[in-house]
């Protein structure tokens, strides 16, 4: 008999679906090593006992204080705006409690570093989800990198785009204020497309960058803001200034000798999620988009002349990572399954009370990145990670 563990979810937003979704699917489709309960949903507004009789919550709470010191509950599940994620994470790690928190770590690289140190000194399973990475054929991308197949590393190209808030009318919400977000697209996009370059090629050593904010002032979501979401015009007219990035374009150098580029950006019109990258080495390279993310292309650099040209592999069998779960070959997975892929994982860490990655480490790492891009679009220089 698999014991229960019970999971408190911060946040009853997009993640909040997102998770609870997960949490609830994880044990139908892997066969974890524990049972989970959704136990209570956390929110800072009315409103929570729909969320909470649609996910199945027992409980409703708005005091995330008093959820996290509680003895019956074993997982903390972060889903709130950034500036949320250090406070609520380091308390829940004091009281012993495994957790798992949404991306950018959080607002600044020393206060990622104490997320890290917090959950490291609890000796808690501490889960960052940049879900990205267990996309099947990005994880896929990672196994064939790790067999040698593309021999030494040359070129990064990482590109995260989408085009949500490009009408000068969508309003100031968290995502576009410094103090709740810690950046604008640089921290929401950038911090996944950083992840996805340590996670598949390795360290960045220096960045150049170039950040620009075109839409100077905007709305502020007045009374209609608990309501708002993505799409939605605000209809106030109080005005604010915008005090976050656009977009963010970078050049990093790597500590392995590669070099390579990160672009991000929210102005991109058409592209919804396209987070996209390219890897090019001595032996071959690999192109991946979201939007199609279910196919790997590889270009075999060690084939005869006349035989060379990308192929695209369909990474739906079951030989590929995290397919085994699902369905039969051919039979595409989507974003959420990304999220339970993530939660199998996290379970089996709490199981052997083993490390999961990326993790809050991992987490300040990428905010010193990002830290670092946004010294070198202030000075106009190249910034070198170390001086962060
Ligand atoms: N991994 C991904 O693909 C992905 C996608 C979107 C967002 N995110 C990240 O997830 C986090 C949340 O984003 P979102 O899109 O769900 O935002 P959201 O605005 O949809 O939801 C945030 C929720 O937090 C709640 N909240 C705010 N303050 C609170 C408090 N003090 N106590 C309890 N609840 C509180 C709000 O009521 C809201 O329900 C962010 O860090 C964001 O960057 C990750």
């Amino acid at each position: 008999m698999k014991k229960t563990l019970n999971v408190a979810m911060i946040g009853g937003g997009f993640m909040g679906k997102a998770h609870s979704n997960a949490w609830l699917r994880v044990n139908e489709f892997f066969d974890a090593p524990f049972k989970v309960n959704l136990k209570v949903i956390v929110g800072d507004r009315t409103r929570q006992e729909d969320f909470a009789r649609n996910w199945g919550y027992d409980e409703v709470s708005y005091d995330w204080r008093e959820v996290v010191a509680r003895d019956d509950i074993d997982i903390v599940n972060i889903g709130t705006p950034t500036y949320l994620h250090a406070p609520m994470a380091i308390e829940a790690a004091k009281h012993g409690k495994h957790v798992v928190c949404e991306k950018p770590c959080g607002m600044n690289y020393a206060e990622c570093e104490a997320m890290a140190k917090a959950a490291e000194e609890a000796g808690v399973v501490h889960y960052l989800n940049h879900n990205y990475r267990r996309v099947p054929a990005v994880a896929y991308a990672k196994q064939l990198i790790e067999e040698g197949k593309l021999g030494t590393i040359y070129h990064w190209r990482g590109t995260y785009l989408q085009d949500w808030i490009m009408d000068p009318e969508f309003p100031k919400t968290w995502h576009l204020t410094e103090a709740k977000a810690g950046g604008g697209v640089l921290f929401d996009l950038g911090s996944h497309a950083v992840d996805l370059a340590r996670f598949l090629i390795g360290e960045p050593k220096s960045v150049v960058s170039v950040h620009e904010t075109f839409i100077k002032e905007r709305p502020l979501p007045g009374a209609n803001a608990a309501t708002f979401s993505k799409g939605e015009s605000s209809g106030q007219a109080e005005m604010a200034p915008v005090d976050v990035d656009d977009c963010a374009f970078m050049t990093l150098e790597f500590e392995n000798g590669a070099v390579g580029s990160i672009d991000v950006s929210r102005f991109a019109c058409g592209r919804k999620n396209f987070n996209d990258f390219e890897v090019y080495g001595s032996k071959g390279a690999l192109k991946f988009n979201f939007e199609r993310m279910s196919e790997l292309q590889y270009f075999d650099f060690t084939l005869p002349l006349a035989e060379q040209g990308y192929r695209t592999i369909l990474c739906t069998e079951n030989v590929h990572p995290y397919q085994f779960a699902w369905w039969p070959c051919g039979h595409p997975i989507g974003y959420e399954h990304t999220f339970v892929n993530a939660f199998y994982d996290f379970l089996c860490a709490v199981d052997k009370g083993a490390d999961i990655y990326p993790n809050f480490r991992d987490g300040a790492n990428i905010i010193r990145v990002l830290d670092a891009s946004k010294l070198s679009n202030k000075l106009g220089r190249k910034v070198q990670i170390e001086e962060i």
